[in-house]
């Protein structure tokens, strides 16, 4: 696979304020590679680079392979008494106040982001705030908004698709597909009636063994679409051992019950070709569809098999996420891991963030990370964060 690296000339010329961003997000994220990892004395605050925000648990599709509401989804079953549990605009304001100093990137996500009611009001609060406000979402509800959206100069919209019409609608609900390119449309006519660059639009696909023969058919339409990036993100997957040993190591020495890893136990990783899929990805890196195309992660192709039908064989180590992210659940309450949110560092209604992030719940999960053999837990070999900032394994 080409090394992303390779792709920031074109990404320049589309969208210099984007990658000037994003690189300085990246510079603050990647220098914490450089602290002392066993410093428990240390102000984490400063290093803060990046903050997702899950804003609510709600969703209004179902796609198959999502960890929250797919097959296996973990909070299918109990939504709407978790969706009277979201915060109020206060008091994210609040929190947006406490770190927006330290100038993170901010990732907003959920669930489905445009169903918590005061998205809009949320994201320009954060543009005031001179953050770099990026959203991540399906994209089945962006039509209706997309003047407010340019508008408001939201910096990026990262909207899933997982394949073209027929295929990705059979992942992500029928009509899907042409919600999503109506809402692209919009956006587009909207920036060039408000003469505005603003958001960047970025189309992120995860690959599971439904889609992955239809990437070029994806990539092929997305040159209609009038986007700067397209994201393909190799997808998280793990299987019942992994589960099971990171059930008990979680039990054992940081006294949680997870829940979340099982969200991933989908399958949809089992039976993945990887000579063929290594071929439609080469053949769509050696293309130009008038935006640059990435992975994550990207893998030296002959381990595409492993990434896919060994599971237990790492190809990302040495977690940063720690010591340079958070995660802000819809309840408030605080976390590392984004996509795992079982360990709890304390809650933003009732705390100080930066008391919390150094505080001894976060400064426990660091020690007990950075005493782990290759600085991960043992069920984070497919972690999103980690295929994004965890140290390349040589070979892979
Ligand atoms: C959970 S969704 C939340 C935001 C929004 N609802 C959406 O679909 O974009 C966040 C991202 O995770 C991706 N995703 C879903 N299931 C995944 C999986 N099993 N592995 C990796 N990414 C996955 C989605 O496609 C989406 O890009
Ligand atoms: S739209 Fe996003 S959150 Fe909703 S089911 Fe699909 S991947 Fe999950």
């Amino acid at each position: 696979m080409k090394e992303n690296i390779a792709v920031l000339p074109l990404l320049f010329t589309k969208a210099i304020g984007l990658s000037a961003k994003m690189l300085y997000g990246f510079y603050r994220v990647g220098k914490t590679r450089m602290f002392p990892k066993h410093d428990f004395n240390y102000d984490h605050f400063k290093n803060l680079g990046l903050v997702y925000f899950k804003l609510t648990p709600a969703c209004n599709l179902r796609c198959v392979m999502c960890g929250q509401f797919g097959d296996k989804g973990v909070m299918k079953d109990c939504i709407a008494e978790e969706t009277k549990k979201t915060l109020p605009l206060e008091q994210w304001k609040k929190f947006i106040d406490e770190i927006a100093p330290q100038r993170p990137v901010t990732y907003i996500w959920g669930g489905e982001p445009f169903l918590y009611p005061d998205l809009f009001p949320l994201a320009r609060y954060m543009v005031q705030k001179g953050l770099y406000v990026s959203v991540n979402t399906n994209g089945t509800l962006m039509e209706r908004h997309a003047e407010e959206i340019v508008r408001d100069k939201w910096s990026t919209i990262f909207v899933s698709l997982d394949a073209f019409r027929d295929v990705n609608d059979s992942l992500r609900g029928a009509g899907a597909y042409d919600k999503v390119i109506a809402g692209f449309n919009a956006i587009n006519r909207e920036k060039k009636k408000q003469k505005s660059n603003y958001p960047v639009l970025g189309l992120v696909t995860v690959v599971t063994n439904r889609n992955y023969l239809d990437l070029a058919n994806l990539a092929e339409a997305s040159r209609e679409y009038d986007i700067e990036l397209h994201m393909i993100n190799l997808g998280t997957y793990t299987n019942d051992s992994i589960v099971a040993t990171q059930r008990q190591f979680m039990r054992e020495k940081l006294d949680t019950d997870i829940d979340c890893l099982e969200g991933y136990n989908t399958g949809y990783n089992l039976g993945i070709d990887a000579q063929k899929f290594h071929e439609i990805l080469q053949d769509i890196q050696n293309k130009n569809y008038g935006h640059p195309i990435i992975t994550v992660p990207t893998l030296n192709p002959e381990k595409t098999h492993t990434y896919y039908a060994e599971l237990e064989t790492p190809v990302r180590n040495h977690c940063i996420v720690p010591w340079c992210q958070t995660n802000i659940n819809y309840n408030g309450d605080v976390h590392f891991c984004a996509d795992y949110p079982d360990y709890i560092l304390g809650n933003i209604t009732q705390q100080p963030f930066r008391e919390i992030y150094n505080g001894e719940r976060a400064n426990k999960f660091r020690k007990t990370i950075h005493e782990c053999e290759g600085g991960m837990f043992p069920g984070c070999l497919r972690c999103y964060q980690n295929m994004l900032f965890g140290k390349k394994i040589k070979g892979y």
